[in-house]
């Protein structure tokens, strides 16, 4: 099959839709709960998503992560697993397949990405370092923190706005990374992170003859070059869709050489691969002699790491199937034309459309919202009361308090409605933007949250907060004279 097959296949209308090259064949149901209900249940998860109990959400665009759908293959896969504690088949079949299509020499295997997070932070994080990136995921920057590092942010200024639509908005600046690493010292830098498809600014990618600078800077100067695959089928469609220098290459050819660039690679295999768990791969005999031994102590033994040789399986076929247009695509071109829905309707939205998900700008869909009053999670939570629909609140709800207690206020604040491969219609993506526009045009009505119980580390994902006032019963009220079923 060509790479390029996707694009062939044009309506006469001109009309341009994602149309899915697989079918369904086994189907999960859903449902709607009345306004009222939706109200009582976003009041008991404390105005956070993440506590929604999932018989109370409609569309659930909270992530991808472990959640696309899976091939036939991967679960024929899993079939033939072979459980034993050390030594299984199943890990040299998966070993077998990442050396094959990364060409590194060692894999890891580690129960999810934040595990492999871990397991580097532990290596090469010392109290006073730096670890420069293009931009932070939230567990990665925890791990970090807690070892006494820092994060160095190098993406361009422009990355950082919603309505810029520059290309690879994940790039370095390579003027930021050298004074970077001018202002910390080559000594005191960790290591440098490329994060594919560069998931809290928009899920954007970063370009091929970006990662190669990267690398030609730091094997210039001896620091170690870590890459964070998790979002890599996302970036591979937009090096292979929008830079031009490499439409002629086969995906599997762009993997390899993005993989050559880096020393250490490591990945959430419950986005990439479409399974659950996730690895680090390298061909450097130091780094993986010092990883090895954290493997046993904080995943599992060294065959396994913490996952289900199922999943390792499905992991294996998964990770294949990522050199196939066609899955790889179904994420980005769903983005795609649930942006366009919102766009006609005026809702602000990041763009250039990026993979993982569409995400909507709470900066200026509530810009009546201040910031420490946290204007994207108050969103998230309206849209799930107006729709059902649980997305994701990534502002400053996700950053962790600075030292001193202060708030750490987000360069971006955004709601992200993920689109899982293969898992939702286009009549579900028009079902989003029929809603949010409803919401966009009350958006008057949104207010402001506070913290009723703030974790210390990773609040976002157990705090519990409550309204500013009682917008979420008068903005319930408007909706049912306009929707009297409340559905
Ligand atoms: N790196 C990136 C770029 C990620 O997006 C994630 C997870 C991780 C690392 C951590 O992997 O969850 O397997 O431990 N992202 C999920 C999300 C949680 O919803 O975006 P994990």
């Amino acid at each position: 099959m060509n790479d390029n097959e996707h694009t062939k296949i044009k309506f006469f209308s001109g009309e341009k839709i994602p149309l899915e090259m697989h079918k369904a064949r086994m189907v999960q149901r859903i449902d709607l709960l009345p306004i009222e209900e939706r109200l009582n249940a976003i009041d008991m998860a404390g105005y956070n998503t993440f506590l929604l109990a999932n018989k109370d959400v409609f569309l659930d665009m909270l992530t991808d992560s472990g959640v696309n759908a899976m091939s036939e293959r991967q679960y024929a896969a899993m079939m033939m697993a072979d459980d034993s504690y050390a030594g299984s088949e199943t890990f040299f079949r998966l070993s077998a397949v990442l050396g094959d299509i990364f060409e590194t020499r060692h894999f890891l295997p580690a129960h999810q990405g934040r595990a492999c997070e871990n397991i580097i932070a532990n290596i090469f994080v010392r109290p006073g370092s730096f670890a420069i990136m293009n931009y932070h995921f939230t567990t990665t920057k925890a791990h970090i923190v807690r070892l006494g590092g820092s994060v160095v942010e190098v993406v361009y200024d422009e990355a950082l706005s919603a309505e810029s639509d520059r290309d690879f908005k994940g790039n370095f600046d390579m003027n930021k990374l050298e004074t970077a690493v001018g202002e910390v010292g080559i000594g005191n830098v960790a290591f440098v992170r490329i994060e594919a498809g560069t998931n809290l600014i928009g899920g954007q990618p970063v370009s091929l003859s970006n990662m190669i600078e990267v690398s030609n800077f730091c094997r210039d100067r001896g620091i170690p070059l870590i890459f964070d695959a998790s979002l890599l089928a996302d970036n591979l469609f937009f090096i292979k869709t929008r830079e031009a220098e490499y439409a002629s290459w086969s995906l599997a050819d762009i993997v390899k050489k993005m993989a050559s660039l880096m020393d250490i690679i490591y990945f959430s295999g419950r986005k990439l691969g479409c399974a659950r768990g996730g690895g680090i791969m390298t061909s450097n005999d130091e780094y993986f002699n010092r990883m090895r031994p954290l493997i046993p102590l904080y995943e599992g033994f060294l065959t396994y790491g913490g996952m289900s040789v199922r999943e390792m399986e499905a992991m294996a076929v998964g990770i294949r199937e990522t050199l196939d247009i066609h899955i790889i695509s179904q994420t980005p071109l769903f983005v795609e034309a649930l942006g366009k829905l919102l766009l006609e309707k005026a809702v602000p939205i990041v763009r250039p459309f990026g993979g993982l998900g569409c995400h909507v700008d709470a900066s200026r869909f509530v810009d009546h919202i201040p910031q420490e009053q946290y204007p994207a999670g108050a969103l998230a939570a309206a849209i799930y009361l107006i729709g059902g629909i649980r997305g994701m609140e990534r502002g400053t709800l996700s950053e962790q308090r600075n030292w001193d207690g202060s708030e750490h206020l987000s360069a971006m604040e955004l709601v992200r409605l993920a689109v899982p491969k293969r898992v939702f219609t286009l009549s579900h993506m028009k079902f989003v933007a029929d809603r949010v526009g409803w919401l966009y045009k009350n958006r008057d009505l949104i207010g402001g949250l506070e913290f009723e119980e703030e974790p210390d580390t990773l609040r976002f994902f157990l705090g519990k907060l409550r309204p500013i006032g009682d917008w979420p019963k008068k903005l319930a009220a408007k909706f049912i004279s306009h929707m009297p079923s409340g559905m």
